[in-house]
């Protein structure tokens, strides 16, 4: 084992305690941080593993043969997983993303989709149900993840061109393939709805990298009703070296695509939301529906830590308040410790209640080679 694995594995061992609070705190989805968010969207990891390599994510020299993957029994179950979910949902959750490491990797992880998508708010309606993946095995499970109760996908994906794209996921493969898996979605429905609610491809933009992709990408997918979205790379995890100086701001992004496919900005379209909106214009200037639109996440050049609402569960049932976090509040240890729904329920208000995290907005103030910190969790564990 190298060196520069060991503070990892201590960090995922060092855990806060989730406690149960002396105070009964009641899920009556009215749940408001220490900064006045609220508890909306909750994203699950569920396993730590993934096919690809990509550098900014899960670099190979780190994320060799010889890393310490979580063992079996440390994973949440989909009981657990699901009882849990189920306490965050009357705690006000509306959104449930399963991630990973890479989701679709995780054995049966349909079985899963049915026990969440049978869960319901407290005024009766479904839950906005959706998975991010790297497609490459949506081609031989899309139909099956619809069946199961999915409602959308979200598909990695950061240039068509294929010598970049195997250079990025550093193992190979194919773009072929994910755009058949991305089409099978399509075919399937993942995805149907409103631009909100679409088929959506994240596209993470390194400077240097990719960024010749930027256009090829915006003309491809403009009018197909998928929504693009640019992600500024970030210095998330302490293993992919990052350079302020790798970073291309999401206004070049859009002055570059504007260039060439006229853009105007368009309103958010749900509190709290990652992505500003760009829409495709027509002739007249104005926003044309059917010529669809882009995203821009700017974590960087732009936080968005305002409005977080936010939560993660780890794949060892940590619950991360930010994706910047050093440690979770190990909700595993009260559920498999006998633990009462309402008393993890309490846990989980208590511990909401208390949060102030804001890591983006406040690495705006720090010296630009403060981001490359060696204490927080990996993106691959975490859940994107
Ligand atoms: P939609 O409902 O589909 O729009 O979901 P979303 O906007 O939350 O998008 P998604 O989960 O696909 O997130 C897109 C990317 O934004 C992630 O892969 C991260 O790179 C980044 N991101 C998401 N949530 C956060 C967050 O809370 N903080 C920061 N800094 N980045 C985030
Ligand atoms: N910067 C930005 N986004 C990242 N992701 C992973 N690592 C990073 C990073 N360093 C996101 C990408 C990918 C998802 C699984 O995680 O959006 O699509
Ligand atoms: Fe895997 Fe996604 Fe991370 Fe790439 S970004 S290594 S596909 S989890
Ligand atoms: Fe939320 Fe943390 Fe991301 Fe800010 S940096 S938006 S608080 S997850």
């Amino acid at each position: 084992m190298s060196e520069r694995v060991i503070p990892l594995v201590d960090q995922r061992i060092a855990s806060l305690a989730a406690a149960i609070p002396a105070q009964r705190i009641v899920a009556d989805g009215l749940l408001s941080d220490a900064l006045g968010r609220p508890l909306s969207d909750l994203r699950i990891s569920v396993t730590d593993r993934c096919n690809f390599r990509c550098n900014y994510c899960m670099p190979k020299e780190v994320f060799d043969k010889d890393y310490p993957y979580l063992p079996h029994g440390a994973l949440l179950s989909f009981e657990e997983i699901t009882r849990t979910a189920k306490l965050f949902v009357a705690h006000g959750v509306r959104k449930i993303r399963l991630t990973g490491g890479e989701p679709l990797l995780r054995k049966n992880i349909e079985v899963l989709i049915g026990q969440l998508a049978a869960l319901r708010t407290p005024d009766g309606q479904p839950l906005d149900l959706t998975l991010t993946t790297n497609g490459s095995l949506l081609a031989r499970k899309a139909k099956s993840l619809k069946a199961a109760g999915l409602k959308r996908v979200t598909v990695s994906l950061d240039g068509l061109d294929d010598a970049v794209f195997r250079a990025m996921n550093d193992v190979d493969f194919p773009v072929a393939d994910v755009l058949e898996g991305i089409e099978a979605a399509r075919a399937a429905g993942l995805g149907a709805g409103e631009p909100g609610h679409s088929l959506k491809i994240n596209m993470v933009v390194k400077r240097g990298t990719n960024e010749h992709e930027i256009p090829r990408m915006a003309r491809h997918f403009q009018g197909t009703g998928i929504v693009l979205r640019f992600i500024e790379y970030m210095d998330v995890g302490a293993t992919n070296g990052w350079r302020m100086d790798e970073v291309l701001p999401s206004a070049e992004v859009v002055r570059m695509i504007h260039a060439e496919l006229p853009l105007v900005q368009l309103d958010p379209s749900a509190p709290g939301e990652t992505a500003e909106r760009w829409g495709y214009a027509d002739a007249s200037g104005r926003h044309d529906p059917a010529l669809g639109e882009i995203g821009v996440i700017s974590s960087v050049t732009q936080a968005f830590c305002r409005d977080c609402n936010r939560a993660r569960l780890s794949t060892e049932g940590k619950l991360y308040l930010c994706l910047f976090a050093g440690q979770g509040h190990d909700l595993r240890a009260l559920i498999r410790g006998g633990a009462s729904d309402e008393d993890i329920a309490s846990a989980i208000g208590a511990i909401w209640q208390g949060r102030s995290d804001r890591y983006s907005e406040l690495r705006a103030s720090m010296p630009t080679d403060a981001g490359t910190g060696a204490r927080r969790v990996e993106m691959s564990y975490i859940g994107g």
